[in-house]
């Protein structure tokens, strides 16, 4: 017994000899294995020996030493084994014609990067990846992984795919360093899933505010497309979002679009250290329920440089979210940048240190917005939104501390507690009303900061109105255009002091 224990071990150390000689060997040369920017031949050519010839079923290419020097290796961030390992999907049986299921090749691919660190995934250009869903998932794989996506993927648009319905399409779970990036496409071919409309799929509060001129509020449900369920029974009414991140460290997402998701675009959940920049998100502006960035329950979010263009918010800041952190992004067509829905169904919500800053917001529902549901506890605290420039922005400034997607909440004295929160520099034009701030009566905002407002009328199909403020404390730091004289300048009167029901 004990000799064969012995045996296994000395085994089991030979083997790591092995493995540590032959990746130092490989080292020395894997330099010309990066070049990923390749027709499919020459990708195919230079793939790493090693970990081609884990896998019998494809004949290993030896490398020819008269290769000439390839450009540098796509970036890797610091890890110790073979920095260049390029694993391309057309090497595992991806056709990339667009209509071949490219799943199962997608997936072999992912199997043999995750077992190296710092490996890249090469998605190469002029390729259209068929992918079904699927799940890029560690725990148990290693870290700094780049999933380096030149070409477009697209999802399958046939309801067979989707079964009863799914919450995502591409997920990457549970991985620390990953990086997505490269110039490529992740097409989520939503327009299938944007005529069905199912009862989860609501219209936004806000759209009750907006009065057409000569016309009744707009929450007559002709905005929303008729349900075409019975016409062709198809797509499920659970919509996947498209690209979604659970429980991952360290993640960055770069270059790349998004566009027109079935439903949300990118959702982090459980996230910590996300750098979210250059990338686009783009669906037009009536593709029902498809937010931009959707975070929740994530903290130390950058999110910069970046377009989103889409049906609903561009980005959606939900709870547990804190240290969120926005910059230089475009906005529009959209619903502007919302916190919330928080304390839905009585939930409790935390929301803490989001900034918002040197944004644009063109032709959007609202610019910036927190939307809280009655009933809800816990608290928002510590909100900056600076320099914003809106233009043609239905309601740019909005607190609604009444959000209800259905025709009919009840009132309820509970509420999410909202505090220290600061607008400056906020700008432009906007079609409905400047501001609106519709706080709990039992719970209302407090240290509501107005610095250098300056928000033009613009007429056009939609009927004005004034600032309006309801339980709003706060300051006016400089006089604001419009006059917003509805702001109670100080504290509510008996300062409420948190109490277990807002503590977070
Ligand atoms: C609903 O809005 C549409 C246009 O958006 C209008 O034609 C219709 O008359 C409205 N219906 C009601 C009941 O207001
Ligand atoms: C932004 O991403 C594009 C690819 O979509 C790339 O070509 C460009 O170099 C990137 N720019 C920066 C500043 O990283
Ligand atoms: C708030 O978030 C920013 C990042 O957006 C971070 O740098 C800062 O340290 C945070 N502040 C606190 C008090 O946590
Ligand atoms: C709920 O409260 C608001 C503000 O106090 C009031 O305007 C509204 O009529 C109330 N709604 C119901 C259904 O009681």
């Amino acid at each position: 017994m004990s000799s064969f224990i012995t045996l296994s071990r000395l085994t089991f150390f030979l083997v790591i000899c092995f493995f540590v000689w032959s990746s130092s060997v490989e080292l020395s040369s894997a330099r010309r294995d990066s070049h990923w920017k390749h027709t499919r031949a020459a990708s195919a050519s230079l793939y790493d020996k090693k970990f081609k010839s884990k896998r019998p079923s494809k004949p290993s290419i030896p490398k020819s030493p008269s290769l000439p020097p390839e450009t540098p290796a796509p970036p890797s961030k610091g890890n110790n084994v073979s920095p260049y390992a390029v694993f391309n999907v057309l090497d595992f049986g991806a056709k990339g014609d667009g209509n071949t299921d490219d799943t199962k090749a997608f997936e072999a691919a992912w199997a043999a990067a995750c077992k190296v660190g710092g490996s890249t995934i090469m998605v190469p250009s002029q390729f259209i990846f068929l992918v079904g869903s699927i799940s890029f998932s560690g725990p148990y794989c290693q870290p700094n992984i780049v999933f380096q996506l030149e070409g477009t993927i697209i999802a399958p648009t046939s309801s067979k795919a989707w079964g009863s319905g799914l919450n995502q399409w591409l997920l990457f779970s549970k991985l620390k360093g990953i990086t997505i990036s490269g110039g490529g496409i992740i097409d989520g071919r939503g327009s299938v899933w944007w005529t069905d409309y199912s009862l989860n799929d609501l219209a936004d509060n806000e759209m009750k505010l907006i009065v057409p001129i000569d016309q009744n509020p707009q929450h007559n449900t002709s905005q929303i497309p008729v349900s075409n369920n019975e016409l062709n029974g198809k797509m499920p009414s659970l919509k996947p979002t498209a690209l979604r991140f659970y429980g991952s460290f360290e993640a960055t997402i770069t270059g790349i679009t998004i566009q027109n998701s079935p439903q949300c675009h990118l959702k982090l959940d459980n996230c910590v250290g996300v750098d979210i920049f250059n990338m686009s998100i783009s669906s037009p502006s009536n593709s029902l329920n498809t937010d931009g960035i959707h975070l929740q329950n994530s903290k130390d979010v950058l999110i910069h440089s970046s377009n989103l263009a889409c049906g609903d918010d561009c980005v959606s800041i939900q709870t547990g979210c804190s240290n969120i952190y926005i910059h230089n992004v475009n906005c529009g067509p959209g619903h502007g940048i919302s916190i919330g829905g928080l304390g839905k169904d009585k939930t409790k919500a935390c929301v803490s240190n989001i900034t918002v800053r040197d944004t644009i917001m063109h032709n959007t529902l609202t610019g910036i917005r927190i939307k809280t549901w009655q009933g809800g506890s816990g608290s928002v605290q510590g909100l900056l939104f600076s320099n914003i420039q809106v233009s043609e922005v239905q309601l740019p400034i909005v607190i609604d501390q009444f959000y209800c997607d259905r025709s009919i909440c009840k009132n309820q004295t509970s509420a999410v507690a909202l505090s220290g929160i600061t607008y400056e520099r906020i700008r432009g034009t906007y079609t409905v009303k400047p501001v609106h701030f519709a706080c709990s009566d039992s719970s209302p905002c407090t240290d509501v900061t107005l610095t250098a407002i300056e928000l033009t009328p613009l007429q056009e199909t939609y009927n004005l109105y004034e600032p309006f403020c309801w339980k709003t404390f706060g300051e006016l730091s400089t006089p604001t255009v419009p006059p917003i004289n509805c702001l109670q300048i100080g504290k509510p009167p008996g300062n409420r002091i948190q109490s277990d029901h807002d503590y977070c």
